[in-house]
Order: structure tokens, then C-alpha cells, then sequence
């Protein structure tokens, strides 16, 4: 076998885990992917079994190993290990068992819209409620893990009582996995949430990086445990068993800031947007939170070491590849969903229908929890390609929704804005996507940016590379670059029909 320095990335998304190994260049060698159980009990209810989770993260990390030794390499040869996961996702354990209290809630779940009206209306929480915003960057929706389990505490006996006993350990994926990941309960696991993630509970003052004792009262948690706030690149300790046993675990970032470092988007202005299960724009601001006053979150990017962390504006929008699988398993209009863009192709427009794809109330910039999914415009002569295309133009226009926005905020419009996820493979989507944003579209050729970014945060604590420098050569070749083909009337037009659907999708929660 041969020796090489090689880094490892879990990437534990919304619907599926991947294991993948890189090497110095950012080349994927190997990798292995599976999916997992959703679980939805109710209309509106997303939930996962946390052990699930650790089950696919184990399952991937033997298999892409097993991979590895058929190109001739040990497991040895992985340098270190990175981790990226799908972010606000609730998990709530016993400190003393580690056992979870209940499922995890996931962040598509909008069951909390009662918990979130009800914070908003508490006397004396107006004020709170912006208060809250200018620390932690984020406004009261049900999207934020705070809203999530505050939600477990009224509802979850279990959880309840583990408040009141001082024994409720509140965690996000990061943090369960890390903390498992490293021996557990049993074996001394390291409780840890890397300041991206943590910027996602609304528990986090984003200006300070700790804990807000201000949110936390907020919210009318008292005993809550909550995981020491570390970089997203250091060294947090060592895997506890398998065949990665030893490997030290140094990079963590949420999914989307770590697509955003796998783009290697470290300067201010730089942008991407992944589309993944949903779809995530990110614009790195720099050094400095900016609070947004156009329906965008203010998020942390990285904080790479003991550099100065860097901030990002995000536009979330909660369906992307969701509703892909949705035309797939639920309508049946296309076998696999990598066969929508050939689908959506094969009409050059919609005949005036869209889509609004908002099963779980819109997130930015418009930010409805009433608002519920919506086809308007069917004629007799609709087809399922016009309806396959609308479904990728959904995201397209919630794109552009969220540019202007970012355009507004930041000051400077954007021109090119860089692309990955599964969505994103699709060529008739990016073409859509630069048609309605009239910017320039790139696309890398190597899309696991997403896992690249959590090895990159990995490599860098373990000096693979000394500095962002270092990593020019990383992941540069073969990019395809996606410009408008269609003239502004066409593209305002389009948009004002998609304007005029988003108002007619509001109000439907109450109906
Ligand atoms: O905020 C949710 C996000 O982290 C989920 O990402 O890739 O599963 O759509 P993804």
C-alpha cells in the first residue's frame, strides 16, 4: 500500500450522507453516498431518527475506505477528517445516557409556526423579537433550531424533564456527530459546535461568537447544555473506532458555508448558490456582520483558526431538489430526477405556468409561513414538460427574488455568481438560471464543493496548506459558464408572472 496525504469529508445533508476523499488538489478520489429515512407524521412535520444519521455516516466512511484500498491506499494514508452537515437540524439528548429525547426536528419542519407566533406575542417580547434579530442576525421564524426546541421543550415530555433535571443537551448535527464521532458518552466525546453552525440556533451573539445569555432568556431556556463555540478549521479530536480510528477531526462547517469555502469565495462580493434539497445563495461580506433590511440572514462564513471570522448574507429557499422528488415519487411525471431537465427541455417555455414551491411556507426574502405550493396558469394544452420546467424555474425566480435583495444590501450589484449541487448539474436549469438572473453563471466541474469546503477547513488546521494562498490550484479546472440568451423584455416578463403567482400562493395555511 501506499502512503499519500489525503483528506476525508462527511457531508451529512438533508437527505443523504456522503463519505469523500480528496487529495492535495481538491481531486475526488473516492467516495460513497447513501440515503436515509425522512419521516413525516404529520402535514408539515420533517423529522430524522439521530442515530440514523450516525448509522449512514459509519456505513459511508467503511465503504468509501473499502473504495480507497482498491486504488491502492490505506486508511492511513487520510491525513484528516472534515465535516459538513445540513444546519438547524434540532437534536436534544440526555447529558448523562446520550440518548436522544426525541427525533430530530429538521430544518424544512414548520410545525413551529404556532411556537414562533406565540414568542412574537408574549408581552414584552416585541422589542425582544428585534432585539434578538440585531444579535444573532436572524429574524423569529420556524427555520432556526432555538424556535425548534423550544417547541420539544412544550411538547416533548422527555424533553421537559431533562430541562428541569439540568440534563438536556441541546446539539446540531455538527455536534452530534462530533460528539459521537469521538467515543460518546461512554469514551469522553468532545461537545463542540463550530461557529457557522452555531450561528444557525439563534442562541449565538454572531458579534461576540458565544452564546447570548440575552437569546438563551429569550427563549426561557435555564438549564440547557449547549457545546463549547469553536473555528470551523482546529483541531477538535481524535475518531474513536472503525477504520478511521485516531484520525483527527479538523474542519467543521454548515453545509452552505462550506460550499461557499469549496468555491473558494474568500473574498468580499464573491457568491454561490448551491441547489441542493433546498437552495442556499451565499455573499461573503467580509470581516464584518451586515444586517440585512431586504429579507436576507446574516450569517458567519468561516472563521479559519484564529484568523477574524468572515460573515456571509444568505437568501435560504427551502425547496429546490425537494420539489424534483416530489414530481418524481408523488406525481410520477419522471422516473429519476436527474431526467427533469431533459423533460423541461423539450418545450421552450411553460405556456405561462408557474410554480410556486412552497411546501413549507417561503423562506427569503419573502418569508411566509402561509404561503403554501401553488401552480397557476394550467390551460388544457399544459403538459408535464411545462410543468417540469416551471419546477425549475421556481427556484430560478426565487434566485433573482434573492439577488435584488443581495444587490440592495450590499451595495455593489453581483455579475457572476458561482454554482454546485445536484440541481445544478442540470444544463437547461443553469441556462434558466443565467436567463433569469442575466449574470453570469459558472459551474466547476468537480461539484462536491460542499464536502471540498469541509476538507479544505480540515487540511488548513493540519497544514496540507498553510493558507487560503495555497489553495489556487485547488479545484480550477474545467469550468462551464452559463450567459443570457434571451432579451430583458422576455426576462421582466417572465419575472412579473412570477411575481404576481408568489402573491397568489400567500394565505394558504389559514384557508
Ligand atoms: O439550512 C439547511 C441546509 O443546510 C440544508 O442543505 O443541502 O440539504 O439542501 P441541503
Amino acid at each position: 500500500m501506499t502512503r499519500q496525504q489525503f483528506i476525508g469529508a462527511i457531508d451529512q445533508g438533508t437527505t443523504s450522507t456522503r463519505f469523500v476523499i480528496f487529495d492535495k488538489e481538491g481531486k475526488l478520489l473516492t467516495y460513497h453516498q447513501m440515503e436515509f429515512e425522512q419521516h413525516y407524521r404529520h402535514p408539515g412535520w420533517v423529522e430524522h431518527d439521530p442515530y440514523d444519521i450516525l448509522a449512514s455516516v459509519d456505513t459511508c466512511i467503511e465503504h468509501a475506505v473499502r473504495k480507497l484500498s482498491l486504488l491502492g491506499y490505506d486508511a492511513s494514508s487520510i491525513q484528516c477528517v472534515g465535516i459538513t452537515n445540513q444546519r438547524e437540524t434540532t437534536i436534544a439528548w440526555d447529558s448523562e445516557t446520550g440518548q436522544p429525547l426525541c427525533p430530530a426536528i429538521v430544518w424544512s419542519d414548520n410545525r413551529t409556526s404556532h411556537t414562533v407566533q406565540d414568542l412574537a406575542s408574549q408581552e414584552g417580547h416585541k422589542q425582544g423579537v428585534n432585539a434578538i434579530h440585531s444579535i444573532c442576525g436572524l429574524p423569529l421564524t420556524t427555520y432556526f433550531s432555538a424556535v425548534k426546541l423550544k417547541w420539544m421543550m412544550d411538547h416533548e415530555p422527555a424533553v421537559k424533564e431533562a430541562h428541569e433535571n439540568n440534563r438536556l443537551q441541546f446539539g446540531t448535527i455538527d455536534t452530534w456527530l462530533i460528539y459521537n464521532l469521538t467515543g460518546g458518552v461512554k469514551n469522553g466525546g468532545v461537545l463542540v459546535t463550530d461557529v457557522t453552525n452555531a450561528s444557525r440556533t439563534m442562541l449565538m451573539d454572531i458579534h461576540t461568537l458565544e452564546w447570548s445569555q440575552k437569546a438563551i432568556d429569550f427563549f426561557g431556556f435555564k438549564g440547557l447544555r449547549l457545546a463549547k463555540i469553536v473555528p470551523s478549521s482546529s483541531v477538535y479530536g481524535k475518531i474513536h473506532s472503525g477504520s478511521l480510528k485516531n484520525i483527527p477531526i479538523s474542519g467543521c462547517l454548515g453545509d452552505q458555508q462550506s460550499a461557499l469555502v469549496g468555491q473558494k469565495c474568500f473574498k468580499v462580493g464573491e457568491a454561490k448558490n448551491t441547489y441542493g434539497t433546498g437552495c442556499f445563495m451565499l455573499f461573503n461580506t467580509g470581516d464584518s456582520p451586515v444586517i440585512s433590511k431586504n429579507g436576507l440572514l446574516t450569517t458567519v462564513a468561516y472563521q479559519l483558526g484564529n484568523d477574524k471570522p468572515m460573515y456571509a448574507l444568505e437568501g435560504s429557499i427551502a425547496v429546490a431538489g425537494s420539489s424534483i422528488q416530489w414530481l418524481r415519487d408523488n406525481l410520477g411525471i419522471i422516473k429519476e430526477s436527474k431526467d427533469i431537465g431533459t423533460l423541461a427541455e423539450k418545450v421552450e417555455d411553460t405556456a405561462g405556468v408557474y410554480f410556486v414551491t412552497a411546501f413549507s411556507g417561503l423562506f427569503a426574502p419573502y418569508w411566509r409561513d402561509d404561503a403554501r405550493g401553488t401552480i397557476c396558469g394550467l390551460t388544457q394544452y399544459t403538459k408535464r414538460e411545462h410543468i417540469a420546467r416551471a419546477t425549475l424555474e421556481a427556484v430560478c425566480y426565487q434566485s433573482r427574488a434573492i439577488l435584488e435583495a443581495m444587490n440592495k444590501d450590499a451595495g455593489e450589484p453581483l455579475r457572476s455568481l458561482k454554482v454546485d449541487g445536484g440541481v445544478s448539474n442540470s444544463d437547461a436549469c443553469m441556462q434558466i438560471q443565467a436567463d433569469i438572473l442575466n449574470i453570469e453563471v459558472c459551474r466547476p466541474q468537480m461539484r462536491e464543493t460542499t464536502a471540498l469546503g469541509a476538507a479544505i477547513a480540515a487540511g488548513l488546521a493540519m497544514g496540507v496548506w498553510n493558507s487560503v494562498e495555497d489553495l489556487n490550484d485547488v479545484n480550477k479546472d474545467g469550468r462551464t459558464v452559463f450567459k443570457s440568451k434571451i432579451t430583458d423584455e422576455k426576462r421582466e416578463t417572465m419575472y412579473h408572472g412570477w411575481k404576481e403567482a408568489i402573491k397568489r400562493s400567500f394565505g394558504w395555511a389559514d384557508v
